[in-house]
């Protein structure tokens, strides 16, 4: 995305600011926790034994809980509820068995604002990237394409976002006057949440393909990455089903944001 910033507008400041606080070793984003990583690794074993994965989740309590929640919520299963993890993971499968336990470990704190303001914004956001998620699937399905990190991809695309909104709204006095012009935080949100994704993606010890799609959803012309060309389909075809930027057409997603937006919320309109 090419945009300049005029100098010592509210939109530099912000984003001078934003990268610094990214760059600083006191940058705290939402942490996968180790357990997760270990369970997310391991599940890119085709050949995994559901059994050894579900011993696994199960050292946490609290995260075996919110597993079984998730894959038992109307989003992942129609079916009566799985009573134990392994009866959910044998449901699920593997693939989205990755995208469940990412939302058990994180969701309820990666989606969460810091102020009231801002959960408008966090829940178009969390619908939004579940939305990619499955049209990750449903796109490598119908193509025919294998694929098997597409749909977690597709869950994480907008990483960044997710840290970028929390990050304001827990520092809301610094970005007073960034808040107070709605296009301007999504203008300064669309140039450096890639960024802030790939942050993340660090800490988080992603694999580089899913890196890539977080840097590279929006510049997919030129990736030659499959899954970055994948994801930022999906993307855009969510955005054309539910997205208000997507009616932009001819026009910008900021216009569409500007036009759409009915609440206080800054961050709502999710133009990610
Ligand atoms: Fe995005
Ligand atoms: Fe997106």
């Amino acid at each position: 995305m090419h945009w300049v910033a005029e100098k010592g507008s509210t939109e530099e400041l912000a984003t001078q600011k934003l990268l610094n606080a990214m760059a600083s070793p006191t940058f705290r984003p939402v942490m996968l926790p180790a357990l997760a990583r270990e369970a997310l690794q391991l599940s890119r074993d085709p050949n995994l034994d559901l059994r050894v994965m579900a011993q696994l989740i199960e050292k946490d309590q609290v995260l075996a809980a919110r597993f079984l929640a998730v894959a038992n919520s109307s989003f992942f299963s129609r079916a009566a509820a799985a009573m134990s993890v392994h009866a959910a993971l044998s449901r699920i499968g593997l693939e989205t068995a990755r995208n469940v336990l990412l939302l058990a470990s994180v969701a309820p704190f990666l989606f969460a604002a810091a102020s009231k303001q801002f959960e408008d914004g966090m829940k178009q956001l969390r619908i939004h990237s579940l939305a990619v998620a499955a049209a990750c699937t449903y796109l490598t399905k119908y193509k025919g394409i294998s694929l098997p990190d597409a749909s977690l991809a597709g869950l994480v695309h907008d990483l960044g976002a997710a840290t970028l909104l929390r990050h304001v709204s827990e520092h809301q006095a610094d970005f007073a006057e960034l808040v107070r012009s709605g296009p301007t935080m999504v203008r300064v949100f669309q140039v450096l949440h890639p960024l802030a994704g790939a942050r993340v993606a660090d800490r988080w010890q992603l694999p580089e393909s899913i890196r890539e799609v977080i840097v590279g959803h929006h510049a997919a012309a030129s990736s030659s990455s499959l899954m970055v060309k994948v994801v930022a389909a999906a993307d855009g075809y969510v955005h054309a089903l539910l997205g208000s930027s997507a009616r932009a057409s001819g026009g910008s997603r900021c216009q569409a944001y500007r036009e759409n937006r009915n609440t206080e919320d800054p961050a709502s309109g999710h133009p990610w």
